[in-house]
């Protein structure tokens, strides 16, 4: 039995800070108020002429960096990501390219806040196989490309960052253990982005009305995500013969600090288990969850079970039981 663990991680955000404070200048809103309902203080900016891939090969070169692994052994490059540098190629033909990976064939999922999860499975499933054995699965966004700086319902939430993770077969009892994906198709009308692609490409008109940036009908989705995420997470706990006891980390997606509570609420996982970075980096979408393993790597074990969860646009959600697999921060 082959199982595909994470063997290394890597991670970039943009040194460009956007606080609270400097929203308030653009809209109606206020510290407090994003605060007190999203749980955000600031979130990172990557600068003007600079796309996703940017981000990605700084997290995937310090990811080939730490592990030490030769990048023209990497078999494949999947990145998770619904802000592409361009509608094609990928993102991820840019970050092989320009990482060395050049052996490896390249590929973007886009599975919007859910998207790591979808890309972690899909590169799990490669390594599983038997044919593969180093694969690069890369995540993140740079959603302050398609934020609308005009509406304070969207604007203050979202920020940019990718992390990247090495999988790798391994026949011990650890890796990604199990995974439950869903869609829910309906969800479209309530989150997505207007004009630029097939349907709608851009015109002048939809440069003018903002059709290139995040639609959101913020409290239909919110409760969605409440119960979709927290529904999955308890799921796979429970299919998987866990308790909360056993469960040492939940990695949920970082959204809004009271969807992450009630996630973790509904697993009966206390908050110093919660992995939580939304105060500094807003939501990243494909990103957060990479970026918040990239942060808490020196706390992990060998063997401690996370607990993955995500909810974005489509609507698509899951969550991911994950058995860690090295002791503390690899230099
Ligand atoms: O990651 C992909 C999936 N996305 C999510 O999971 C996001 C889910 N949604 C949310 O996190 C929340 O719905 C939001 C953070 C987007 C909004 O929070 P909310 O508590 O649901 O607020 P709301 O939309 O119900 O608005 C409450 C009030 C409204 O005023 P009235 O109608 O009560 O007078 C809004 O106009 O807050 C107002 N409001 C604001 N006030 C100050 C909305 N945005 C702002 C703002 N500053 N930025």
């Amino acid at each position: 039995m082959i199982n595909a663990v994470i063997t290394g991680i890597g991670g970039y955000v943009p040194n460009e800070v956007l606080t609270n404070e400097d929203i308030s200048k653009l809209v109606d809103t206020t510290d407090e108020w994003i605060l007190t309902r999203v749980g955000i203080k600031e979130r990172r900016v990557l600068g003007e002429g600079l796309g996703t891939s940017y981000m990605g090969i700084q997290a995937v070169n310090q990811l080939i960096e730490k592990t030490g692994v030769n990048p023209k052994e990497i078999e494949a490059v999947i990145c998770a990501t619904t802000t592409s540098d361009y509608p094609f190629p990928t993102a991820a033909s840019i970050i092989g390219y320009h990482t060395g990976c050049t052996n490896a064939f390249t590929f973007d999922v886009q599975g919007a806040c859910a998207g790591f999860l979808y890309a972690l499975e899909t590169g799990a499933n490669y390594i599983r196989s038997g044919h593969y054995k180093k694969i690069i699965v890369v995540a993140g966004d740079k959603m302050t490309s398609i934020t609308n700086y005009t509406d304070r319902t969207t604007c203050p939430l979202f920020g940019d960052g990718c992390g990247a993770v090495l999988l790798e077969p391994t026949t011990e009892k650890i890796g990604i253990m199990d995974t439950l994906l869903r869609t829910d198709g309906s969800g479209f009308s309530h989150l997505h982005m207007k004009a630029g692609g097939s349907a709608h490409p851009a015109s002048h008109e939809s440069v003018d009305n903002h059709e290139h940036t995040v639609y959101q009908e913020g409290k239909h989705v919110f409760k969605y995500a409440v119960s979709y995420m927290a529904d999955a997470a308890a799921e796979v706990v429970e299919r998987n013969g866990l308790t909360n006891e056993d469960v040492d980390w939940v990695v949920p997606h970082q959204a809004n600090l009271r969807i992450i509570d009630a996630t973790a609420k509904r697993l009966g996982v206390s908050e110093d288990k919660v992995m939580v970075n939304i105060q500094k980096y807003g939501n990243t979408s494909a990103g957060t969850i990479p970026l918040c393993l990239w942060e808490w790597e020196d706390k992990l074990k060998k063997g401690d079970n996370l607990i993955l969860a995500a909810f974005g646009a489509g609507f698509t959600w899951g969550s991911v039981y994950l058995k860690w697999g090295y002791d503390g921060k690899k230099a």
